[in-house]
């Protein structure tokens, strides 16, 4: 049984649709995908290089790095398109009323 915490993050309320949203969590950069109505949670900063994914461009379940144009799938951050070859670390994610929660070590 993981002994992890959730993070309260933000309200529900301040997600945006079917976008990214760069947080601060715990010290760590974050970046919150809104699919539908689920909702996913990778690093923020590419694997590749120091560009940050929320400033990127989400279609569907893969975020496009806005610096080369590398994608990751935002479900488990694995890599999808070059020239990014390593996996972005990904995060348990729970929306619980009005509040979403992160797991973070
Ligand atoms: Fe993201 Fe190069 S920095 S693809």
């Amino acid at each position: 049984m993981s002994t992890t915490a959730w993070v309260d993050v933000l309200s529900a309320d301040d997600l945006p649709t079917d976008d990214v949203l760069g947080v601060v969590v715990a010290g760590r950069d974050i970046a919150l995908y809104t699919v539908g109505d689920a909702v996913y949670a990778t690093d923020n900063i590419c694997t590749h290089g120091q560009a940050r994914l929320c400033d990127g461009f989400l279609d569907g379940h893969e975020i496009e790095c806005p610096l080369h144009q590398g994608k990751f799938d935002v479900r488990d951050g694995r890599p999808t398109c070059a020239p990014v070859t390593a996996a972005l670390r990904s995060y348990p994610v729970k929306v619980d009323g009005q509040r979403v929660y992160l797991q973070i070590d």
